[in-house]
């Protein structure tokens, strides 16, 4: 029986995730799809750092000798627009399915990777693209099918978060919060992406792109980080029982859409006011389910890398009914 064959793009935390995950959980992927999958390659930027990687696979910066492989889905965790879009454009040209991570390539090139797939007739999946482990790219596209959705609020980045949290609970200032954050591992040395609401307004435009049916300009979207938030706007909120979060809004008022991303002070009654520390949270209003909430880890290790490995087995069981119709 012939196997998978999935090349990583990325190999830090995310990409070594994947990896471990796919070996850890062999039996299961061939339950599920009835097929071995075997990674063949590993993409990386720097050769000469040492890597638990098997000897048999191949591990290069170059993106044409892992191609050469045969692979059938790519997957990619890489930082950055370029080089991963030139990369995944062709692995969707050399018939490749394709599983991302990477919001920030996919906010400004997804729309149109997407358009090449369906040329191509393969598929991409970026699940792990949005909040983390919540499957909310999956429920949108899935289930929603029938309803239209009218409002969508959502908290998508666990920094910021985690600093609001910490400020109101702890009357720790934004940048003492932003230093434990750092060394609790859940913002980067450079936390310009998540203070200043970047990788926030990334993930609303993956989420509008797939609701509206149509690209979306990141530069039209409103971004305000969280940099004016204070303790002192912070306690004014806490004493009529608000609290201030980074909320990501897509709502349509009439016919004009509004779209931003913005600190705002929630009452108690609110979707987003418990959602608290890390944790990411998406509120979606459609007209006839009502309000949805899914709420839970935004982003780590295992919790993205298992969201990777569950969109290769959709697309794997997905072609597999392709080639193979179920007689009923
Ligand atoms: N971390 C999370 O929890 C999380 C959650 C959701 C989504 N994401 C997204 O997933 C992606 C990966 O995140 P990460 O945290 O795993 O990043 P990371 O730890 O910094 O790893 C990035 C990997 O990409 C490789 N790389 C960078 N530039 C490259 C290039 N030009 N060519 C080939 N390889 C290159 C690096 O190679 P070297 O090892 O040689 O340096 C490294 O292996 C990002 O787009 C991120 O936004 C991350």
């Amino acid at each position: 029986m012939s196997s998978i064959k999935v090349a990583l793009l990325g190999f830090g935390t995310v990409g070594s995730g994947v990896y471990e995950l796919i070996n850890h959980e062999q039996k299961r992927l061939r339950e599920l799809i009835g097929r071995p999958v075997q990674i063949v390659a590993v993409l990386i930027n720097d050769e000469r750092k040492q890597r638990d990687i098997d000897q048999d696979i191949l591990v290069t910066s170059n993106i044409d000798d892992v191609l050469a492989q045969e692979v059938d889905v790519v997957v990619e965790a890489i930082v950055g627009v370029e080089p991963a879009y030139t990369y995944l454009t062709k692995a969707i040209h050399q018939g490749c399915h394709v599983v991302t991570a990477n919001k920030e390539m996919f906010a400004y090139k997804g729309f149109e990777l997407r358009k090449q797939a369906n040329e191509q007739r393969v598929e991409v999946y970026y699940e792990a693209a949005v909040a983390g482990a919540i499957p909310i790219i999956s429920t949108l596209r899935d289930v929603f099918k029938v309803n239209r959705v009218a409002r969508l609020e959502a908290i998508l980045n666990g920094t910021t978060n985690y600093i609001l949290t910490e400020m109101r609970e702890n009357g720790t200032s934004l940048e003492a919060a932003l230093k434990t954050a750092q060394a609790q591992g859940y913002a980067e040395s450079d936390p310009t992406n998540d203070v200043e609401g970047y990788d926030a307004l990334y993930k609303l435009v993956i989420l509008s792109e797939l609701l509206l049916g149509k690209q979306v300009n990141c530069t039209t979207v409103e971004r305000e980080g969280i940099k004016e938030v204070n303790l002192e706007s912070i306690k004014r909120a806490s004493k009529r029982n608000h609290r201030i979060k980074h909320v990501a809004k897509l709502a349509f008022e009439g016919d004009k859409l509004q779209l931003y991303i913005r600190p705002l002070e929630v009452d108690e009654d609110h979707p987003l006011f418990a959602v608290e520390g890390v944790d990411n949270a998406v509120v979606v209003t459609g007209n006839y389910v009502g309000q949805l909430k899914f709420e839970g880890p935004g982003a780590g290790k295992f919790p993205t890398a298992s969201v990777m490995v569950d969109d290769l087995v959709d697309i794997m069981q997905q072609d597999q009914r392709a080639v193979s119709p179920v007689v009923r």
